[in-house]
């Protein structure tokens, strides 16, 4: 093996914290699942979410916009999209967004019917304090929507990257949580798994899982 080709498999981007990632991530950010990853999980999402006529729904972690829009086009009364990236907020277009984290939701206890949060809770060391901040805002009988990458993705050694505005790679901080890390975290918040998707790259049982997606339901 050449020098070279033993320089090219031991590269690995620069980890960047989430702020810092998505600061140069958002102009290459639509909102709109825009690689097969995010089909992927997008489709598992759209087999849990329940009928949002009429209904509060936040996009939580929003970024630029893309569940909060799902949300609006199924009729959902009010959508609120919640980000902590600036850069992320600056290309959402819904009308009801504001710069928060996931851990201090600044909303009413039990003012929302449906929480969805999209690929975000990885980037997060502990999921307890966003998982209780869910649970604590949704309303009884309320549900959230909760995906991410699937942990088993990371056990070989996997990043999660991308190619910033500078046109240089980069990988995000990311820390894989179990699918009984969640369901843990989201008793504690009086939440019950009621139903769940782990697609492969072509769906359902199709090869290793890809993503998770959960659905929880507030006692
Ligand atoms: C992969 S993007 C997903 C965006 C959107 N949910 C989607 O599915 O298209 C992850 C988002 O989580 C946001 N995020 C990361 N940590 C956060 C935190 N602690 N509080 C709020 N947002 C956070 C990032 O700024 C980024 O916009």
């Amino acid at each position: 093996m050449t020098e070279l080709l033993k320089r090219l498999l031991r590269w690995r981007p620069a980890v960047l914290s989430s702020l810092d990632a998505y600061e140069k991530w958002a102009s290459r950010y639509p909102p709109h699942a825009h690689n097969t990853l995010m089909e992927v999980e997008e489709a598992a999402m759209r087999a849990l979410i329940p009928d949002l006529a009429g209904k509060v729904v936040l996009d939580l972690a929003s970024g630029t916009g893309r569940y909060g829009q799902i949300a609006s086009d199924m009729g959902a009364r009010r959508v609120i999209a919640l980000d902590n990236s600036p850069h992320m907020l600056r290309a959402n277009a819904l009308p009801w967004r504001g710069l928060a984290s996931c851990e201090a939701i600044p909303l009413q206890s039990e003012s929302v019917d449906v929480v969805i949060c999209g690929l975000a809770l990885g980037h997060l060391p502990t999921l307890q304090p966003a998982i209780s901040e869910i649970g604590r805002v949704l309303r009884t009988e309320g549900c959230a929507l909760i995906s991410d990458l699937h942990p088993d993705l990371f056990r070989s050694g996997a990043q999660r990257t991308f190619q910033g505005e500078d046109g240089k790679h980069y990988a995000v901080e990311h820390y894989p949580h179990r699918t009984q890390d969640y369901v843990a975290a989201a008793k504690a918040s009086s939440m019950a798994l009621d139903d769940q998707r782990q697609p492969g790259m072509h769906g359902e049982r199709q090869g290793h899982p890809i993503v998770v997606a959960l659905r929880f339901r507030r006692a």
